[in-house]
């Protein structure tokens, strides 16, 4: 692949990261679009890959790199790598069998369902986004810790290991990184009452150092004390101390309550090809199969990619999805959600009896409030694939770049603000624009319903394909294309992932586009069939690992972001 970097690692960079290899050199190729023979870790930074890929080489499997790159992201991708937040984690190991890692975040004991709105009943601005109530009770640590101690093999000390070495000797920030920070230096400040590392007296430019030794700190708490380094103990003291000086309600008995769930995966056929991903409480799973099997039918390869047919399907197949889930999706723990029946082909069928070939159907309403031109693809998500077949597919999140931009003093990482992704209001659309209603109101310990949508992609058997995606809302849309990219337009996993993308979720009722991505003809077409377009300036950012005939893995590291697939 001419885009691809080769480089040979010297002793010095090893030594960085810890590794205790002895002498020899390190053979790593990192890239955005790579083919390896072995192992290979796809994340959104080129740091984070490595750390992966690193551990893998050192004889990690694929979750070991998993957490390995998890608490590495914490460090080197404060967007949204986190340890102060919460994901989904999709572990198929090399004997075909799967399972769900869920650490989505919950709400606090002492959440209501009314505590976003004020006296008249209204929203109240910023309050679910931008303050200590915004924050659910984080499940990283926990997720991170119960998929190495169930699935690793290498000793926990030396996985989060190269995070601590990073966050102490610090790292050098992209340009879009320093543009994040810098975009976001004015709410560092005025959301907390100390300067976080992330704030520096003139503006960051490309190639600054970043050094956290707070967040070091607490690493090596959770290093030296696993679970109860991060949910009781010191961290646990200043995260609570910092709640009650915020007026924030997460609790000790919160955190010391909070477990990750492994839950079974949801499946699905298409095409001939095995599809495995999340189950609520992510609605990312339900929507991606929903989506596949409405559009299965139709000859998408016949009428091309971003063709006027394939677009108008998919909108269609999008505005049914997303209605289902504004209806139906929550926590499973809290409410009973008819899965099956979501799935099945024939209640499928049956939503596409309306569709029409010719014209743009109708979204009940309009709503108002829906923030133009949302731009955070601060989620992260990070494939990985060991040299025995063992995949990892990840998804994480504070949920906005940053989360709420507050910083645990003296403990440095941020908080998440999570609590937005319920409904904080029926019918008020959060800041994707998503609406619910009771199925994802607020209730003491519920998870929030999410959108993420780690996938793993099967054929005859063997793994084929490892993917997912920032975005919010997009997310299961975006996972979606990019299958159909793969599978039905035979395009090769760079091509599949930097290809242009739309997307549609019922409320608000328009198809927003990349610019760019379709052409001015396909466009007036649409519109003369009745669909509302609106440019917009990215949608998601991939990370995927193609699986080649013979066994070499291909990393799709998207051209949107400084991703990087790193391997050996
Ligand atoms: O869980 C969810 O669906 C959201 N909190 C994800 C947020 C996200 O993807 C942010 N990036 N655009």
């Amino acid at each position: 692949m001419n885009k691809s970097i080769y480089i040979i690692l010297s002793l010095s960079f090893v030594t960085s990261c810890t590794m205790k290899t002895g002498n020899e050199k390190i053979k790593i190729i990192e890239g955005k679009n790579i083919i390896t023979d072995s192992g290979m870790v796809v994340s959104a930074h080129p740091q984070s890959s490595r750390i992966g890929a690193l551990i893998l080489q050192k004889g990690g499997n694929a979750v070991d790199a998993a957490v390995a790159t998890g608490f590495a992201l914490a460090v080197c991708y404060p967007e949204a790598g986190n340890i102060g937040g919460g994901g989904f984690m999709l572990i198929r190991t090399n004997d075909g069998k799967s399972v769900v890692i869920d650490y989505r975040e919950k709400a606090p004991g002492n959440a209501s369902r009314d505590m976003y709105l004020d006296k008249s009943g209204n929203v109240s601005d910023g309050m679910s986004t931008d303050t200590y109530l915004a924050s659910g009770v984080p499940g990283s640590v926990a997720g991170m810790i119960t998929a190495h101690s169930k699935y690793g093999k290498l000793p926990f000390k030396e996985v989060i290991q190269p995070a601590i070495d990073l966050a102490e000797k610090g790292f050098a920030v992209t340009k879009k990184q320093a543009d994040d920070l810098n975009v976001n230096k004015l709410s560092f400040i005025e959301r907390n009452t100390f300067r976080p590392a992330f704030v520096k007296d003139s503006l960051w430019k490309d190639g600054d150092t970043l050094v956290q030794n707070d967040l070091a700190e607490t690493l090596k708490r959770i290093r030296d004390y696993g679970r109860e380094g991060f949910y009781s103990g010191r961290t646990a003291g200043l995260l609570i101390g910092a709640m009650k000086k915020g007026n924030g309600i997460v609790s000790e008995q919160d955190l010391k309550e909070y477990k990750a769930v492994l839950r079974l995966p949801l499946t699905a056929d298409y095409k001939g090809y095995h599809i495995i991903t999340v189950p609520p409480p992510s609605s990312g799973g339900v929507t991606l199969i929903q989506l596949l099997k409405m559009t299965e039918p139709y000859p998408l390869s016949h009428w091309g990619f971003l063709s006027v047919q394939a677009i108008h399907l998919i909108t269609e197949a999008e505005r049914r999805a997303f209605a289902d889930r504004s209806q139906y999706l929550g926590d499973p723990d809290f409410i009973k959600i008819p899965v099956d029946q979501l799935l099945s082909t024939n209640y499928l069928s049956e939503r596409m009896r309306t569709f029409d070939e010719k014209k743009a159907s109708s979204s009940q309403e309009i709503r108002p409030g829906f923030p133009e031109g949302y731009t955070s693809e601060q989620t992260t998500h990070y494939s990985v694939v060991d040299a025995q077949g063992n995949a990892v597919s990840t998804t994480t999140t504070l949920n906005n770049t940053f989360g709420n931009s507050i910083v645990v003093d003296s403990a440095g990482f941020l908080l998440n603000n999570e609590m937005d992704d319920f409904s904080v209001k029926p019918g008020v659309p959060n800041m994707y624009g998503l609406v619910g209603g009771e199925a994802n109101s607020v209730k003491p310990g519920k998870r929030m319903l999410s959108s993420m949508t780690p996938a793993i992609l099967e054929k005859d058997g063997k793994l084929l394909l490892v993917l997912g995606t920032p975005g919010g809302s997009t997310i299961p849309t975006t996972v979606f294309q990019v299958i159909i990219n793969v599978l039905d337009y035979n395009m090769n996993i760079e091509q599949a992932v930097d290809a242009g993308r739309f997307h549609h979720q019922w409320l608000p009722d328009w198809i927003s586009y990349e610019k760019n991505a379709i052409d001015s003809l396909t466009l007036s077409e649409l519109e003369d069939m009745g669909h509302i377009l609106k440019e917009r300036a990215s949608i998601g950012s991939i990370n995927a690992i193609l699986i080649l005939p013979g066994g070499k893995k291909a990393g799709g590291a998207d051209k949107r972001g400084n991703n990087s697939s790193c391997g050996y």
